[in-house]
């Protein structure tokens, strides 16, 4: 709901309120994000507690002032000395702003964004556009607030109202000053097969900057941030969160001032940015997802899932059953036959898996990583009969067929290279860096991706293929196209390039359910999911390091968007053997299917495996609707459990693994969460009965003490 009267506005969704106000001088203040309160209560606040930091119209301190103002968006070179949150340079160079409101509206519904992924509709927003005093310049600033939800969606965009072009040299997406407080910066970093593991620090004085430079949301820091309040813990306590609905090069600062205010920022990476605005001309900034919770971390997730879900992620499919895949790449990597894929195939029929996934190594002369990407004709010489063999035995086995594309990726030894070089990016006479022996094509470039459009539609109309795992094997270095004249802005139009190919190809294909993927985890994000429902979590397949990835990844995301493979033993990447038992375990708390070759297993574990997929199908649901709970946390825990609930509480399922050995794990107890303390649950493993109040006030043993152990508990109400 949005209130506005007196130049206050008044934002409130489920249990929190955003406010603002403008006031004497003409700025836009911030006045209070928190516990849902009344607009009365935010009046007093407007009166009394925020006008403290007000400049007053004829104060001659009044620049100094800024400084310590609350503000909406930060601007440079003014006497607001943080970090501006926009820099407008003009043709002389001057570059100081100082924006004042000049009108607002609310309208039902979300703002329209065409090329970026958004909130899908839905909601009220509030747009409030403020005016440059000394540069044809306005921004408007948009929030659109949902009654069910502790979501906020936050955008900016600056428009050149002049008739001269000037250069915008930072323009953020979102900026709130929070309150003075004992705050700490929740962040998830990591690194290839390591991605998102939580780190909590406390906010120092300075500016703390997460960010990515890689063309890529990456694997080493998350667009996400939470500040947390002082005492806040996974079940209780205030958190903010903060997300990009971006996959490209970001930022999301924290800086803590004097006075102990913090002020959280984030959009699209200002290094070396620089986007020419010609008269008329507007730039969009990525959306940005807020969310409040004054009931811990586990809630502030819980808020963040639904919201993805219910309007961000692709509606065609968020709610989708999962195809149950087996995936060829740890099974054969690039040495493959159709020999080698039948048995496969045949095998996981089987056992009751639904979907063949064709790894990389199909198509050109693709046999190891150092040739062919961009090259997207079939290889019949590897595969005898071509494509069609491998459907039709997919097809004769009841089966569907998934294929890998990786559409940015090009190799110097493709035949796309030697025709077109200049579709690399990078700047002749600069090595480029060649990770995984390859480049990327240039995704600024409309031929580029128009090119590439058709060569995927063309495989994607001639097969019948299911489903697509869209991948992304490297970081970008060399920020350069060989069609641009302003490079500053590269990083931003790759970004746009690589949204179009995917509104492009999920429009004209809404038959085929598309997996993300970017080496593993490294576009983990708001934006990607808007198209891909669910994402290659990581290449670290490993149960135990597994169980920690998906801990972080569910810090903000769903667990059906979280896509988890059981894979073989010892693991690939790190040697571990696990119980096939605890690998099936900890990957059924996501998007589940298989990673390995099946025709290796025994006939136990492919019994085994046939009873995991059954009992998938069962809990299924959970993942894709229900609430997730985190009961053991494997950073700081010798256990790691992890819970789903349905939302009217009927039905839950919990799963966790023991991390080492713990002789006196017998004494363990975990309790449940999220339950109704009134029903009565059978938990199916266990064949006992209790209350749900009994289940979350005193909890179940854990049912292993060996390290590697894991278990399941079905929870359905009796
Ligand atoms: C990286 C992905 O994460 C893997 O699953 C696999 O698809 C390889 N790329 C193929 O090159």
């Amino acid at each position: 709901m949005i209130d506005s009267k007196n130049n206050i506005f008044v934002l409130s969704g489920k249990r929190y309120t955003y406010a603002m106000y403008v006031n004497a001088a003409g700025y836009l203040q911030h006045v209070y994000y928190g516990k849902k309160v009344s607009t009365a209560d935010v009046e007093y606040c407007a009166a009394n507690i925020s006008c403290r930091f007000a400049p007053q119209p004829n104060d001659i301190n009044a620049d100094t002032k800024f400084n310590e103002m609350p503000g909406e968006f930060g601007f440079y070179a003014h006497g607001d000395f943080r970090e501006p949150s926009v820099i407008v340079e003009r043709a002389d160079g001057a570059a100081m702003s100082r924006f004042r409101y000049a009108k607002h509206e609310i309208f039902d519904g979300a703002p329209e964004m065409r090329g970026l992924p958004h909130v899908r509709g839905g909601g009220q927003t509030l747009e409030i556009t403020l005016k440059d005093d000394f540069s044809d310049t306005e921004i408007a600033l948009e929030y659109t607030a949902y009654d069910d939800s502790d979501v906020l969606a936050r955008g900016a965009k600056i428009k050149n109202t002049g008739k001269a072009a000037n250069v915008l040299k930072k323009a953020f997406s979102f900026c709130v000053d929070l309150g003075a407080g004992d705050y700490r910066l929740l962040r998830l970093y990591g690194n290839w097969a390591a991605e998102r593991s939580p780190v909590i620090s406390p906010i120092e004085q300075g500016i703390t900057r997460l960010q990515s430079l890689r063309g890529e949301s990456s694997h080493q820091m998350n667009p996400f941030a939470a500040v947390l309040g002082a005492n806040c813990t996974e079940e209780s306590g205030v958190c903010y969160g903060a997300q990009l609905v971006y996959s490209g090069s970001f930022a999301i600062t924290a800086e803590k001032s004097f006075n102990g205010s913090v002020r959280l920022q984030g959009g699209v990476n200002d290094t070396n940015f620089a986007w020419t605005l010609g008269a008329g001309e507007s730039f969009t900034a990525p959306q940005a997802l807020l969310c409040y919770s004054d009931n811990g971390l586990g809630e502030l997730s819980r808020q963040y899932a639904d919201f993805l879900r219910g309007h961000v992620i692709n509606p065609q499919t968020v709610y989708k059953r999962r195809p149950i895949v087996v995936n060829n790449w740890e099974a054969t990597y690039f040495d493959f036959d159709t020999d080698k894929l039948f048995a496969i195939i045949d095998e996981a029929a089987k056992l009751g898996v639904d979907t063949f996934v064709l790894d990389d190594g199909w198509f050109g002369a693709r046999n190891d990583d150092t040739a062919a990407l961009g090259d997207w004709f079939v290889n019949e010489k590897k595969l005898r009969g071509g494509l069609q063999a491998v459907i039709e035995r997919c097809k004769q086995n009841g089966m569907k067929f998934g294929l890998w594309f990786e559409p940015e990726g090009l190799s110097e030894n493709s035949d796309l290279f030697r025709a077109h070089p200049d579709w690399a990016i990078g700047r002749d006479g600069v090595e480029p860096c060649r990770p995984r022996n390859q480049l990327v094509l240039d995704f600024t470039r409309k031929e580029v991706v128009d090119y590439i459009f058709s060569a995927v539609s063309k495989i994607l109309s001639e097969y019948e293929i299911s489903y697509v795992k869209w991948d992304f094997n490297r970081s970008i270095s060399e920020n350069y196209s060989r069609a641009a004249r302003e490079q500053g802005g590269f990083s931003h139009r790759y970004i746009l390039g690589v949204y179009d190919l995917a509104e492009r190809l999920t429009s004209a294909f809404p038959e085929i359910f598309f997996e993300g993927c970017a080496a593993g985890g490294a576009r983990f994000d708001a934006g990607m999911l808007y198209y891909f429902s669910q994402i290659w979590t990581s290449d670290n397949t490993d149960a135990y390091e597994r169980a920690k990835i998906q801990w972080g990844t569910g810090m903000c995301y769903p667990a059906s968007a979280i896509s988890c493979h059981v894979s073989a033993c010892p693991n690939h990447w790190t040697g571990r053997t696990t119980p096939l038992s605890t690998r099936g375990a900890v990957a059924s708390l996501g998007a589940f299917g298989y990673e390995l070759d099946l025709t290796k297993l025994t006939e136990e574990e492919k019994a085994r495996v046939k009873e995991q997929i059954r009992r998938y199908k069962q809990t299924h649901e959970l993942v894709l609707r229900g609430d997730l709970y985190r009961l053991c946390n494997p950073f700081s825990d010798n256990f790691f459990c992890e819970m789903l609930v349905s939302k009217d509480k009927t039905s839950a399922y919990a799963a966790g693994m023991c991390l080492r050995g713990d002789p006196y794990a017998s004494n363990r107890t975990v309790r449940l969460r999220g339950l109704d303390e009134k029903k009565t649950y059978a938990v199916q493993e266990l064949g006992l009965t209790a209350s749900g109040a009994a289940l979350m006030q005193m909890g179940l043993y854990v049912p292993g003490s060996q390290e590697y152990d894991g278990w399941q508990w079905t929870l359905t109400e009796t």
